[in-house]
């Protein structure tokens, strides 16, 4: 998990995924598998992306019962990815069995994949909280409440937006690493993303590793996406 850029494989094909990948068969990347590709093409993508070295996140955002996020958990840490996530919402004991079922299944000699959890999807607005959820709380508060529980449960990190980040990382210090989407290059189009910031902005609000899906995958030339990417992450233009 060395590079802050995760690249969001927002694809329901091994043959989008393989033209997509084509200029960069020289290049590691850390990819995300979402479940739109993973329920696809199942394990069989993710060997292929690491046996051509690349570092996976797997999210696939498990919620369910204790025990079952156990033995799932237990079959994803064979798989040898770098990265998963549940919901905050399943609660304390679904996290502590997320954490149980990774350890218990990773391969000897291997580390076991890390663990964050979703707090609350960038798609819920303070509306759908309030009124469909019956949480009767400001939407920050909550994004915190569930990231402490996630902390006190063990977990590794959280995704959340940039703009969350300083204030969790007071919380939590550096080690709860943060994972940040809604990322654009200045003058990208938004998509359906309602807060964004640029890749530079999201490291100087103290990110650890940013998602960033349409600015790459959509680009005239993604390698050219790429390397711009990891310029404007520099600080440069
Ligand atoms: O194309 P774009 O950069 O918006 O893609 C962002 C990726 O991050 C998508 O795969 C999306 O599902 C994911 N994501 C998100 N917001 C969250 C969690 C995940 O945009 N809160």
């Amino acid at each position: 998990m060395d590079k802050p850029f995760i690249v969001a494989l927002d694809f329901a094909s091994k043959e989008e995924v393989r033209t997509f990948l084509q200029p960069f068969s020289d290049t590691s990347l850390f990819l995300k598998v979402g479940m739109e590709l993973y329920f696809q093409e199942g394990p069989a993508m993710i060997d292929e992306l690491k046996q051509k070295g690349h570092h996976i996140f797997l999210d696939l955002k498990l919620h369910d019962i204790p025990h079952t996020v156990k033995q799932a958990m237990k079959g994803l840490a064979k798989l040898g990815v770098d990265l998963v996530n549940v919901h905050a919402s399943g609660g304390s004991a679904m996290m502590f069995a997320a954490i149980e079922g990774l350890e218990e299944g990773t391969p000897h000699g291997m580390s076991r994949p890390r663990c964050i959890a979703v707090t609350q999807l960038t798609s819920t607005s303070e509306r759908v909280l309030r009124d469909e959820l019956l949480i009767d709380r400001p939407m920050k508060e909550t994004v915190v409440h569930y990231a402490t529980l996630a902390y006190r449960s063990g977990l590794d990190g959280v995704v959340c937006s940039a703009q969350e980040v300083p204030l969790l990382r007071a919380s939590f210090g550096t080690s709860f690493i943060t994972v940040t989407p809604g990322i654009r290059f200045a003058g990208d189009n938004a998509d359906d993303q309602v807060r964004i910031v640029t890749p530079y902005e999201a490291k100087r609000l103290g990110t650890n590793y940013i998602v960033i899906g349409r600015s790459i995958t959509k680009a005239h030339d993604p390698y050219v996406a790429y390397e711009r990417l990891k310029r404007e992450w520099d600080g440069g233009k």
